[in-house]
C-alpha cells in the first residue's frame, strides 16, 4: 500500500476518534472467512466499515480506537506471520509490517484481544461497536460485557458505532470518487460489449459471461452484486439471477450489472431489444422511463430532497401511463392512490459506495435530509408489465424496462459517472447495429 493512501485511512480514524467522547473504546471487526463447504471458503470480502478505516484486507482482525482525557489511539489486532498457514492461505502482513504499513499506533496478535480488552473496558465509560454484529463476533466480547457492574451500567455504556461511521461514509472523498469512477468505467465497457453481442437464441448466461469476463479482464475480479440478465418476462423479477433462459427475438433484455473496484461498487442497468430494434410498444415504455430518469437527473443538486425525486418520477410515469391508456382516471387521484406501484415497485435509487446499497439515510433527526455535494447515488426508475396481466393492453404485456445510472452530487449540480453508455433508444439501436 502506498504511503499517501495510508494517510487517507489514518485521517479517517482520526476523524472517528474525534467523534468519540472521552473515555471511550470503539471496536470495528473485520470479516472472517465464510465456509462454502468443508475446507472451501466463499471469496473473502472485507467488512466495509473496517475497509473504510484501515484499507486492510485480511480476516481475523479488529480495529480498536480508544480515547482518554488527553488523547486517542488506534490499535490493530491481526494475525501474526505463520509460515505453514501462509503456504495454504497466502501471505499475511504480520504484526511488524501492519504497524508500519497501516500507520497504526500498535499492531497486536489477535489471540491477545480478549485478555487486553477485559482490562481496557474496566475504565471506559462508553463502548462503541456494531450492535447488530454477527453472533460469532459478539461471543468474543460478551463475557466481559456481562461481567460489568450491573445490567444498567452495561446498557448505558453501549453505543452504536454505525451512527458515527455511516454519516462519514455518506459523503465521498476525492479518493473514493476516483475509485467509484474506475468501477463505473469498467462496467460501462462490459455493458457495451454485452449489448453489442446480444443475439436472439442465445442464453442469458452467455451475456453474463461477457460481463464477468470484461470485469475480470480489467482487473475487477468481483462483481458488486450478482449480475441480472433478464429477457422478456424475467425482467419482472426484480432480482432475477437465474440467467438461464433462451432469449427470444421479440424480447427486451434487461441487464443490471456492476463490478467492484478496490471495494467500491458500480451499479448500472440498461434495457435493449434482443433484435436490435425496439417495437413501438417497447419504445413507448422505454421513452417514458427514460423521460423520468433524465428529468430526475436534471433536477439533482445540493439542497434537493430525495423523496421529492421519487415523487417526480411517479408523477411523470403516471401521466405517461394515462396517455398510453394503461391507467385510467385523473392524474391527482392516481398519484394519491399510488396506482403506479403495481408497475413501479421500487424506489428511485440509493446511495452507492463500498456497499452497492450503501449506508446513509435520507432522514436526519426525524426530518428529511437534503442532498449534499459528495454524495453518490443511483437513479433507476423502472416499469414492469407481467405477461399474464390481463388488465393492461396486450401489446404492453411482458415488457420490463429499468434504466440505471450512477451519479455524483457536485457543488453546483450533478455528474453522471456512467455517461458513456448508450442510453436513448436511438443510441442503443445504433450501437447494436455497428
Ligand atoms: N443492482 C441492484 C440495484 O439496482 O439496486
Ligand atoms: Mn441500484
Ligand atoms: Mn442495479
Amino acid at each position: 500500500m502506498q504511503k499517501e493512501i495510508n494517510q487517507v485511512f489514518k485521517f479517517r480514524r482520526q476523524r472517528l476518534i474525534e467523534l468519540l467522547p472521552c473515555d471511550s473504546i470503539a471496536l470495528i471487526f473485520s470479516n472472517d472467512y465464510q465456509i462454502r463447504n468443508r475446507d472451501i471458503n466463499y471469496p473473502f470480502r472485507q467488512d466495509s466499515n473496517f475497509l473504510y478505516l484501515t484499507g486492510f484486507n485480511e480476516p481475523d482482525s479488529i480495529l480498536v480506537l480508544m480515547t482518554d482525557q488527553s488523547k486517542g489511539v488506534d490499535i490493530l489486532f491481526c494475525r501474526p506471520k505463520n509460515h505453514s498457514e501462509e503456504i495454504w492461505q497466502g501471505e499475511r502482513l504480520g504484526l511488524t509490517q501492519a504497524k508500519e504499513t497501516l500507520n497504526v499506533e500498535t499492531a497486536i496478535d489477535i489471540e491477545s484481544f480478549q485478555d487486553l480488552f477485559s482490562g481496557w473496558i474496566e475504565n471506559k465509560k462508553n463502548i462503541y461497536f456494531n450492535l447488530q454484529m454477527p453472533a460469532k463476533q459478539y461471543q468474543k466480547i460478551k463475557p466481559f460485557l456481562c461481567g460489568m457492574e450491573s445490567q444498567d451500567t452495561m446498557i448505558e455504556s453501549l453505543h452504536e458505532i454505525n451512527h458515527l461511521i455511516h454519516p462519514m461514509r455518506m459523503i465521498k472523498s476525492p479518493e473514493e470518487i476516483m475509485q467509484i469512477q474506475i468501477a463505473c468505467d469498467i462496467s460501462v465497457l462490459a455493458h457495451k460489449q454485452a449489448m453489442k453481442a446480444c443475439k436472439p437464441g442465445q442464453y442469458e448466461y452467455e451475456l453474463e459471461s461477457i460481463l464477468i469476463s470484461e470485469f475480470i479482464r480489467k482487473g475487477a475480479r468481483f462483481s458488486a452484486y450478482e449480475s441480472i440478465v433478464a429477457s422478456g418476462q424475467n425482467g419482472c423479477t426484480l432480482h432475477y439471477t437465474n440467467n438461464n433462459s433462451r432469449i427470444k427475438p421479440d424480447d427486451l433484455v434487461l441487464i443490471d450489472a456492476g463490478c467492484e473496484w478496490q471495494g467500491y461498487a458500480s451499479d448500472i442497468t440498461r434495457t435493449f431489444p434482443a433484435s436490435g430494434v425496439f417495437s413501438s410498444a417497447q419504445c413507448a415504455i422505454y421513452d417514458l422511463v427514460l423521460l423520468a430518469q433524465m428529468t430526475v437527473i436534471e433536477a439533482l443538486a445540493p439542497g434537493i430532497y430525495w423523496q421529492d425525486m421519487h415523487q417526480l418520477s411517479v408523477k411523470i410515469m403516471t401521466q405517461g401511463l394515462l396517455d398510453l391508456n394503461i391507467l385510467e382516471g385523473t392524474l391527482s387521484h392516481l398519484i394519491e392512490s399510488k396506482a403506479i406501484q403495481r408497475f413501479y415497485m421500487h424506489g428511485i435509487g440509493h446511495f452507492l459506495g463500498l456497499d452497492v446499497h450503501d449506508v446513509g439515510s435520507m432522514k436526519h433527526q426525524g426530518k428529511r435530509r437534503p442532498l449534499e455535494s459528495g454524495m453518490v447515488l443511483t437513479v433507476e426508475p423502472g416499469l414492469y408489465f407481467d405477461q399474464n396481466d390481463l388488465t393492461i393492453p396486450e401489446s404492453f404485456r411482458g415488457i420490463s424496462v429499468r434504466i440505471e445510472d450512477d451519479l455524483l452530487i457536485t457543488p453546483t449540480g450533478v455528474r453522471v459517472l456512467t455517461a458513456d453508455l448508450p442510453k436513448t433508444s436511438v443510441e442503443i439501436e445504433a450501437w447494436m447495429k455497428v
